[in-house]
C-alpha cells in the first residue's frame, strides 16, 4: 500500500467539504476522485474547485453507493450536515458489507453523531464494515497546537511537571446555515456545534505527548448555557429571515453561549481542569480560537486572530462585504487580521494528511471514532450539568439515553428565569 495512492470520496461537498478540497493541496499521496452531494449544483461548484486546484480528477456520483462502488474511491470523507449522519454511514456500511464496494476507511466530521446512541451507532457501523475510522477533529492538528503542545511538554513539563490546567474556547457570530440553529436538526446549540472542538483540543493539550486517551480519566463535569443574544427581538427577526420564517427563537431557541469545566484525574492521581467556553455571539474580525495551557512553572497561549498580519482600511474604503481576510469576518474596514493560511493554520491539512498517511499503511487514525464518542458523551453530560444546575459525575447512569432538551424542542431559558 505505501508504494499507492489515496483514491478519496467527498459525501457532502458544502462549506466544510470545500474547506477540505483546499486542504488537500497540502496532503500528499491523495486524490480526490468523486463527490456526492444531494445538491448537484454544490457537487459541480465542488468538482470544478478540485480539478483547478489540481487535487483529483474528481467525478460527481449519484449516491453514496456510486461512490464507494468506484474502484478509484479508497476512503470517503463524511461532510454532510449531522442529521444524516447516521443515514449516510448506514448506506456506507451497507455497500462496503453487500460488496458493492471496497475501502479501507471513512473519516467522518464534527460531530460525530448528536447524541451517545448515535455517535456509538457510527462506530459500530464502522467496526461492522471492517473500515479504520477517522474522526475530524481539526484543531489537534493546527501547527500551533501540536508545536506548542510538543515545546510545552519538551520543556516547562519534563523539567517542573505535567501541566494542570488547560482553557480553549470557540467563538463566532453565528453559523452561516439554518439547519446549525435548530436544536433537533444540529443536536443542540453552540454547546454541541462547537464545544466539541474545545473538548478534545483541551484534552489533547494535558495529555503526555504518544500517550493514550485513556491516561486522563473524566471525573466530574459542570456547565451553563444561555442564549445571549439571539432572543432578542431584532435578531430574532433576523434569523426568522435567513431560514424563510423556519427559525423561532422566541418559542424555539438553541443556546448561543455555554461554558463548561471537566475535572479529570492523570494515571497518578493528579486533579486536571478543563475549561471551555464557546459563543455565537462574539464580535469581532471573525472566528477567534483560543487556546492556553498552565502548568508550575510556564503558560502557553494561542489566539487564532493574533497570529497573522493584520491590515487597516480606512472608510474610504468600501466594497462588497466578504470572508477574504478571515472565517466569519465582520468587518471590511478598520484594523483587521489576515489568517494567512485558514486550512492549515485551523489544522485541516495536517488532520487530513494524518488520515490519509494512516489508511495508506493500514493504520487506524490517531482521532478515530472512539475519541468522537468519547467527546460526544462529555458533550451530553454538559447537557445534563447545565439542565440540571449542577455538577455531574461522570460518567452519569443514564448517558446511554440522554437527549439533551434543547435538541427535543424543549428548551427555553426566557420560560425558566
Ligand atoms: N471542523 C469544523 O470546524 C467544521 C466547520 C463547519 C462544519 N463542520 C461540520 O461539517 C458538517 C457539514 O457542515 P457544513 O458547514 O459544510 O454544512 P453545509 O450546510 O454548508 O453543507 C452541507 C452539504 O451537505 C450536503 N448534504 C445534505 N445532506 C446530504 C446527504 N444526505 N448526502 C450528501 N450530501 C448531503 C448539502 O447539500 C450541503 O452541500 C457538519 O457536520 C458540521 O458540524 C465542521
Amino acid at each position: 500500500m505505501a508504494d499507492r495512492r489515496l483514491g478519496v470520496g467527498f459525501i457532502g461537498a458544502g462549506f466544510i467539504g470545500q474547506f477540505h478540497i483546499r486542504s488537500f493541496e497540502g496532503v500528499r499521496d491523495a486524490d480526490i476522485m468523486g463527490i456526492f452531494d444531494v445538491d448537484r449544483k454544490t457537487a459541480e461548484r465542488a468538482a470544478t474547485m478540485a480539478h483547478k486546484l489540481g487535487v483529483g480528477q474528481t467525478v460527481i456520483h449519484d449516491s453514496i453507493t456510486d461512490l464507494v462502488a468506484d474502484p478509484a474511491i479508497d476512503a470517503v470523507w463524511i461532510n454532510a450536515p449531522n442529521f444524516t449522519r447516521l443515514e449516510v454511514m448506514q448506506e456506507i456500511a451497507d455497500a462496503v458489507t453487500s460488496g458493492k464496494g471496497e475501502l479501507i476507511g471513512v473519516c467522518c466530521e464534527k460531530p460525530l453523531g448528536r447524541n451517545v446512541p448515535e455517535a456509538r451507532k457510527m462506530l459500530e457501523l464502522a467496526e461492522e464494515a471492517g473500515l479504520l475510522d477517522g474522526y475530524l477533529e481539526d484543531q489537534l492538528f493546527s501547527p500551533s497546537v501540536q508545536r506548542g503542545k510538543t515545546i510545552v511538554w519538551a520543556r516547562g513539563a519534563a523539567l517542573t511537571g505535567r501541566p494542570y490546567l488547560a482553557r480553549s474556547a470557540e467563538e463566532h457570530s453565528g453559523p452561516h446555515m439554518p439547519w446549525f440553529w435548530e436544536g433537533e436538526l444540529q443536536g443542540g446549540g453552540v454547546l454541541n456545534d462547537m464545544m466539541c472542538h474545545s473538548v478534545e483540543v483541551a484534552r489533547f493539550l494535558l495529555t503526555p505527548p504518544d500517550a493514550p486517551r485513556e491516561i486522563l480519566t473524566p471525573v466530574k463535569v459542570t456547565a451553563h448555557t444561555t442564549c445571549l443574544k439571539w432572543q432578542e427581538d431584532r435578531y430574532v427577526e433576523q434569523l426568522k429571515e435567513m431560514s424563510d420564517g423556519k427559525l423561532d427563537y422566541s418559542n424555539r431557541p438553541a443556546e448561543d453561549y455555554a461554558h463548561g469545566v471537566i475535572e479529570y484525574r492523570d494515571d497518578e492521581g493528579r486533579p486536571l481542569i478543563v475549561e471551555v467556553t464557546t459563543s455565537w455571539c462574539y464580535v469581532g474580525a471573525g472566528l477567534r480560537l483560543s487556546m492556553e495551557l498552565l502548568g508550575p512553572e510556564y503558560s502557553m497561549s494561542i489566539n487564532s486572530l493574533d497570529a497573522g498580519p493584520k491590515v487597516f482600511f480606512s472608510r474610504n474604503v468600501t466594497g462588497p462585504i466578504g470572508e477574504d481576510l478571515v472565517e466569519k469576518q465582520n468587518a471590511e474596514t478598520g484594523l483587521m487580521p489576515i489568517v494567512a493560511d485558514e486550512e492549515g493554520e485551523y489544522g485541516y491539512t495536517g488532520e487530513n494528511r494524518h488520515m490519509v498517511q494512516s489508511f495508506l499503511a493500514g493504520r487506524r487514525p490517531a482521532e478515530n471514532f472512539s475519541d468522537g464518542l468519547n467527546v460526544t458523551e462529555l458533550l451530553m453530560t454538559a447537557y445534563m450539568s447545565a439542565e440540571q444546575d449542577t455538577t455531574i459525575t461522570f460518567p452519569p447512569p443514564d448517558l446511554d439515553t440522554f437527549i439533551p432538551a434543547v435538541a427535543r424542542g424543549e428548551w427555553n431559558p426566557k420560560e425558566q428565569s
